[in-house]
């Protein structure tokens, strides 16, 4: 039996009297690829925010149902600790103006890890994604002047340095170019060996190619979910069909 990272049982939200999600039923298993897919406004980052608590920080939000991660009720996990074990990576690659080094101690600094680690640290997360060799000799230059492509992979070492076990990722490609999606897509793959990996996307190419299992929402429904080869080939319900052969969405 797999094991679910992240759940939600009977999950509900509003934004004042906006009901976003209705009845989400959801699980996230460990060490794979789970990409949320479904129209724009449907709920997608609503659910994917709920995982880390980010929808707290908005006004008028009503939360009710169960959120669990890694087995855990989230009301009693610590806030720090959280944002410790989830990692989250946005739609816009939003490194700090800081040089590319400041950015990666960061996180280390606030989670008070010895300064000594910091080298190694640095050296591991960016030859996980790929950048050491590029970046080696000018870690101390501004991470601003980065490539998109670069800066979001930055980005997504900055979340590795204080090893999440879980990456929440919210359209993280939609800024790039193909080429540069592709990259990011090979790196995902790369990173379901050691990390769970949720995924928002509006390409349903992508959560294709990259995911293990898709959750299709409407409406703040989630209308189906189960693994991506059967959702892509034969979905049960008839929404999800329409949506996934471009009948609307
Ligand atoms: N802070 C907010 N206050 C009020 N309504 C919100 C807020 N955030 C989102 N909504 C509404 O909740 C619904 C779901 O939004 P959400 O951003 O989760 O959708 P989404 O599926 O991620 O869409 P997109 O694909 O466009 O990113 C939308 O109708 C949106 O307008
Ligand atoms: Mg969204």
């Amino acid at each position: 039996m797999q094991t679910c990272a992240l759940s939600t049982r009977q999950l509900n939200l509003w934004y004042g009297l906006f009901h976003a999600l209705k009845n989400v039923d959801f699980c996230v298993y460990a060490n794979a690829i789970t990409a949320l897919i479904g129209p724009s406004g449907c709920g997608k980052s609503t659910l994917l925010r709920c995982f880390n608590r980010m929808n707290d920080l908005i006004d008028d939000v009503i939360i009710k149902g169960s959120i669990h991660v890694e087995g855990r009720d989230l009301s009693t996990i610590d806030i720090i600790e959280l944002r410790r074990s989830v990692g989250m990576v946005f739609q816009r690659p939003n490194p700090f103006p800081f040089s590319i080094y400041d950015n990666l101690v960061y996180g280390l600094q606030t989670h008070g890890i010895a300064k000594k680690c910091y080298p190694d640290i640095v050296e591991r997360c960016l030859r996980a994604v790929d950048l050491w060799d590029d970046l080696k000799d000018r870690l101390h230059k501004p991470a601003l002047e980065l490539s998109e492509e670069m800066k979001q992979r930055l980005c997504i070492a900055r979340v590795l340095t204080i090893e999440p076990r879980i990456i929440l990722l919210d359209e993280p490609c939609s800024a790039l170019d193909p080429i540069a999606t592709m990259k990011i897509e090979e790196l995902m793959i790369e990173l379901k060996e050691r990390y769970t990996i949720l995924i928002v996307t509006h390409n349903m190419q992508q959560a294709a190619r990259v995911s293990d299992y898709t959750g299709f929402m409407l409406l703040g429904e989630l209308v189906e979910f189960g693994e991506t080869s059967r959702i892509f080939t034969s979905p049960s319900d008839e929404r999800t069909e329409g949506y996934i052969t471009g009948r609307f969405g």
